[in-house]
């Protein structure tokens, strides 16, 4: 029989990482060993008196049924809590907070209760995917803002490119510190979006990933620290990376209660919550390691940091050292470039068995770039550069170009 999709499903692209993890398993089912710095997946566990918690709960039977779709009341007062000490913000837990089975959800939900036909959401690119794809499969157009020059003038291009639309797009997600570009923000950025927000009436969504994952002193500040930001915004906030959580699935939407109230309205009809034993160990996590684990976790990818970024540039490269996030956003070589960020990468794995992700698949403005995740240890990450200088050393552009344009 043939099976007619639908239209929504019709409008995806083909998973442009699906090239690399097939030639990723390939080459694993061969028996070789790749050093995989492709995807953003922590490699460290959560902390270990949250997985104790969560152990000696999962014992009791009454918490085995469904949970709630919103997050359990205590997990709720729980965030409200570490928002309050962490960024002086106060938070209502009935209605200004519900939880999500990690930010992932939370957007893709919320796009659907925002959005659909017609309705156009502003986006900074190059974009983590979800943030493009939830807005088409909610039915509604992307419009997308370069990130190049951030400095100078991002902020300009972005309200000239809204003076310009008609229809007014209704959305602008944001997402700092950012995947895939590393780029960071402070608070006058934000006070300055805010702003803007309420003059036009613009629904703001800041994807906060990273809040924890900074280095050398940076503080990535929250979206809510700005007086207004709750008339016109939400944040999604994520035990992913901050507790090294991201296979728990726990996030949270915070901010303004009319968007959190849509988010815990849609929910309630797609899932029952989270386990409630996990719900449970996210409670430990932020009231007993809201400090030391992020710190913990942050102090590794740092280190990683120095140790990729510095290795690269020994090499020839010139890979600048980011301030947040778990990722380094390197130029591809000048004597590369022209090959695209699609087959270097296709050659980095094959010959020197280290997977990376092309900046192509973060949308076009990615192209010429590479993200590599900081997800294998500093003996690997060692190990990864001697070996990109290897195959870079022994192989020209034509070399791979006949090779990998196939
Ligand atoms: C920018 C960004 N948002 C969201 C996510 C997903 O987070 P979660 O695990 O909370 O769904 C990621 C994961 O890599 C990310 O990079």
């Amino acid at each position: 029989m043939e099976i007619k999709f639908s239209e929504r499903l019709l409008r995806l692209p083909p998973y442009i990482f699906a090239q690399l993890n097939a030639m990723k398993l390939e080459l694993r089912r061969q028996g070789k060993d790749v050093i995989d710095l492709g995807m953003g997946n922590p490699d460290k566990s959560a902390p270990s008196e949250v997985i104790d918690k969560t152990r000696e709960v999962m014992n009791d039977p009454k918490i085995h049924g469904y949970s709630t779709s919103k997050g359990i009341t205590q997990l709720l007062r729980e965030v409200s809590k570490f928002y309050k000490k962490k960024y002086d913000v106060k938070l209502d837990p009935d209605n200004e907070i519900v939880a999500t089975i990690g930010s992932k959800e939370g957007i893709s939900h919320l796009s659907l209760a925002l959005l659909g036909p017609g309705d156009s959401t502003l986006v900074p690119s190059p974009s983590f995917p979800i943030h493009i794809w939830s807005v088409i499969i909610a039915g509604g157009n992307v419009i997308t803002v370069s990130l190049d020059n951030f400095q100078e003038n991002f902020i300009d291009r972005l309200f000239h490119t809204y003076e310009i639309l008609w229809p007014k797009p209704k959305l602008l997600l944001l997402n700092f510190p950012h995947n895939p570009t590393t780029q960071t923000v402070d608070i006058d950025f934000y006070k300055e979006i805010v702003k803007f927000a309420i003059k036009h009436e613009i629904i703001l969504i800041n994807d906060f990933a990273y809040s924890d994952i900074t280095f050398d002193g940076y503080r990535a500040p929250s979206l809510m620290e700005v007086k207004d930001a709750k008339k016109v915004g939400v944040e999604f906030m994520s035990m992913s990376k901050s507790f090294s959580m991201a296979g728990w699935r726990i996030g949270f939407c915070l901010g303004n209660y009319r968007i959190v109230k849509a988010l815990e309205k849609i929910k309630g009809y797609y899932d029952y919550g989270i386990f409630t034993a996990l719900q449970v160990g996210a409670i430990m996590a932020l009231r007993h390691q809201w400090e030391s684990a992020p710190k913990y976790y942050a102090s590794i990818y740092q280190s990683r940091r120095d140790v990729l970024v510095d290795g690269l540039n020994k090499i020839g490269w010139n890979v600048e050292k980011p301030k947040a996030t778990m990722f380094v956003w390197t130029p591809i070589p000048d004597k590369f470039k022209s090959l695209g960020s699609l087959m270097f990468s296709r050659f980095l794995l094959k010959k020197a068995g280290v997977c990376v992700s092309p900046g192509i698949s973060f949308g076009d403005e990615g192209e010429g770039y590479l993200r590599i995740s900081l997800v294998e240890n500093e003996k690997r990450i060692q190990q990864a550069i001697r070996e990109i200088k290897k195959a870079t050393n022994e192989f020209t552009p034509e070399d791979i170009q006949k090779e990998f344009s196939k």
